[in-house]
């Protein structure tokens, strides 16, 4: 068929129309148009899409529900890591954070841009010539899951931005979340429809991005409020982070009006208290509010520690507390055999969700709490952590009270419980030989951020495990379809699906495998960066305790239960068995660095404006060779890569008398045979 430029026209103009309805609707919370005629205009651009077929555009209104997606949860690297915030909740550190920053800089006030901390998911949007190209969770910061096909039903999203003059690709991060009556609209449906409820806005909304089919996702109401924008070359367009919010506005990205910008501590208290007073009427749950420091310049000064930003901070708001009642105190075995003894209580509604147990966490705490039986208690719930008993209301104490003491013996295997030397938590040791820890080390083998098998929960190992089809975690690769069709409740499409994601998991990196393994101490994060930096199994094998505590965030303690680990031949002999049972994994191995003497190994500080280079391009040079670049002069620093208007930095060299360098003298290093 003939393209006509007639239609071309029409179709263009509906759709600016209906996406112009759209900003007013979900972004400027002010709808222009009646539901019907908006309805109307959807028929009208869809009847002539479907006559003129050639006129559908990837940015159409039409496309946002109901693409078939073949590139679903696919893995997604992010460019840059989606880092997460450090927490402060008390003023005190508040007072300590902005003297840091102060002190850090050298100069005597800060301007803050403030905002709310969205209590929602975390999400990367990609946008490659104006078009929304690509959508990703966090994941584990490094890798998030590519969720494209449910982001587009977002109706705040453009599909399509006017870049103008900004470059190809330009990365928004922001949050999804669900407002709080949408969230109560959707649990009283799922209720009618005799479907599961959600605990809260969050993993509704959570809930919701992990749908395969996006047809599901778009009869939820999700919204998103951008944070952040980023493109190659921002530090030439924009100064400060209140520039970025500007810019996601004249683009029509949905950010929160609640951006506000303050000088100093009296500012970054005077704005919690007054999002405090407001938070029971905003329409979405914040858990706290982010202060970042404003000038983009300050941020790359400021740079880094770990996994968090030191040029931001998030003040988080007191968790919820409720009054309940301890009805009975049981203790429960850890995948580490830690046992931790656990009240249930009277059902009670606390931060949106009826909480029915709450963790004493050992037998010293719960002795300080001086906790009983039949106690009136006060419990505590923050976001997603497990309820703890915060105190006993010692005034409402019952006549009938019953004491508690903790088990000798394991209450699931009934080995000796032990304390290790200078702990305060009861163990059982028996390791995987112990029925809970088996089925907790699956569990967690099985985990999302471990190897990530959909569909293999709790109920399920339970299954397995009594039907002994399963000893640990290594025979999941051995079950095969007959033997899971066996099993009550598993249909066809039920085992096909299990096996599946098993198959799937297989195809691992390294970080995973050893988080997987759940080694002693070893998270999500220790796990890659053990990845990174040994690159395989045998070469963590060959480290030595030293070794291992080169690695960040590695202390002795860990090292030990790391080397232990791998030098058991029990744990050797499952690595083994899953690897003949075909788990392969990447390595993620740091590249090979080339050794500069006056470089590799040496710390480094960067100050001031450098005459060519950009801040980012020092740093990924010294990194290049193995140095490492840090925010402080200190005795330790080898060097201070100075540019002009170089200001605190340089004189406190001076005094300690760290070598000054300047953007030559590091290129000429670099550049000599
Ligand atoms: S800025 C470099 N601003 O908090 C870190 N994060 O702990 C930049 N979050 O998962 C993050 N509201 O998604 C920033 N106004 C806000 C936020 C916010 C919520 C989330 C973020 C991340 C977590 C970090």
């Amino acid at each position: 068929m003939k393209k006509n430029s007639a239609f071309d026209e029409i179709v263009l103009a509906l759709k600016k129309e209906i996406q112009e309805h759209n900003f007013n609707y979900y972004v400027k919370d002010d709808p222009t148009i009646a539901d019907s005629a908006y309805d109307d205009l959807m028929r009208k651009l869809e009847g002539l899409e479907k006559q003129y077929p050639e006129l559908i555009t990837e940015d159409s209104p039409t496309q946002r529900v109901g693409m078939l997606s073949n590139t679903a949860f696919n893995q997604v690297s992010h460019i840059k890591p989606m880092l997460s915030l450090n927490n402060v909740f008390h003023e005190d550190e508040l007072v300590a954070f902005d003297k840091r920053i102060k002190t850090d800089l050298g100069i005597e006030s800060i301007n803050y841009a403030v905002e709310p901390k969205f209590d929602g998911l975390a999400i990367a949007l990609i946008y490659e010539e104006g078009f929304f190209s690509l959508g990703a969770t966090r994941g584990d910061g490094f890798t998030g899951e590519d969720v494209t096909h449910n982001l587009k039903t977002i109706k705040s999203i453009p599909l399509k931005i006017d870049t103008k003059s900004l470059p190809s690709r330009i990365e928004i991060r922001g949050e999804v979340v669900m407002f709080k009556e949408d969230f109560l609209a959707l649990n009283k449906k799922q209720v009618e429809l005799g479907q599961k409820v959600f605990a809260n806005p969050r993993n509704a909304a959570a809930g919701s991005l992990r749908q395969l089919d996006s047809n599901i996702t778009a009869t939820r109401p999700l919204r998103f409020y951008a944070y952040s924008i980023d493109f190659e070359g921002i530090e030439n367009i924009l100064t400060s982070h209140s520039d970025s919010i500007k810019l996601l506005n004249e683009l029509k990205i949905p950010t929160t009006n609640l951006v506000k910008n303050v000088n100093d501590i009296k500012g970054l208290l005077a704005y919690y208290h007054e999002i405090i007073d407001k938070r029971q009427e905003l329409p979405f749950d914040i858990d706290g509010v982010v202060y970042k420091v404003n000038s983009l310049n300050h941020q790359d000064e400021l740079g880094f520690v770990s996994r968090a930003p030191r040029w931001a901070v998030a003040h988080k708001f007191p968790a919820e507390e409720a009054e309940s009642q301890v009805l009975g105190i049981d203790v429960q075995v850890g995948r580490t055999g830690a046992i931790t003894p656990v009240a249930r209580l009277k059902p009670t509604f606390v931060s949106g969700v009826t909480v029915t147990n709450a963790s004493l966490h050992n037998e010293s705490e719960l002795l300080r709490k001086d906790v009983h039986i039949n106690d009136f208690v006060l419990i505590r719930r923050a976001g997603d952590v497990v309820p703890e008993v915060v105190s006993v209301i010692k005034s409402k104490r019952p006549g009938n009270i019953k004491s508690f003491s903790m088990p000798t013996n394991c209450p699931e295997c009934n080995s000796e419980l032990k304390k290790e030397e200078g702990e305060v938590i009861l163990r059982c040791c028996a390791g995987i030989q112990c029925s809970a820890q088996r089925k907790q080390s699956i569990m967690h083998f099985a985990s999302r951020k471990a190897m990530d098998i959909d569909g293999l929960g709790e109920k399920i190992i339970d299954q397995l495990l009594q039907n002994k089809m399963i000893n640990d975690f290594t025979d999941l690769y051995t079950l095969d379809l007959a033997s899971l069709e066996s099993l009550e409740r598993f249909g066809e499409k039920s085992a096909k699906n299990l096996i599946n994601s098993i198959h799937h998991s297989k195809e691992t990196t390294l970080g995973r495998l050893i988080y997987a393994l759940g080694i002693r101490g070893v998270g999500e994060a220790t796990a890659k960066d053990l990845a990174k930096e040994f690159g395989t199994i045998s070469n963590i094998k060959a480290q030595t305790l030293v070794d291992l505590e080169q690695v960040d965030d590695i202390g002795p303690t860990v090292s030990g239960f790391i080397h232990s680990y791998f030098n058991d031949l029990n744990s050797v002999a499952l690595i083994d068995r899953l690897i003949n049972n075909g788990v392969t994994f990447r390595s993620e191995a740091k590249k090979e660095v080339k050794f500069v003497p006056e470089i590799s190994e040496k710390i480094f500080v960067l100050t001031g404006t450098l005459p060519t280079l950009k801040r980012e391009d020092a740093k990924q040079i010294i990194d290049q060779y193995g140095g490492k670049v840090t925010s402080t002069v200190s005795k330790k620093t080898d060097y201070l890569l100075a540019g002009n208007d170089a200001g605190s930095k340089l004189e406190k060299a001076q005094v300690l008398g760290v070598v000054v360098l300047s953007e030559d003298d590091l290129i000429k290093w670099t550049t000599e045979e």
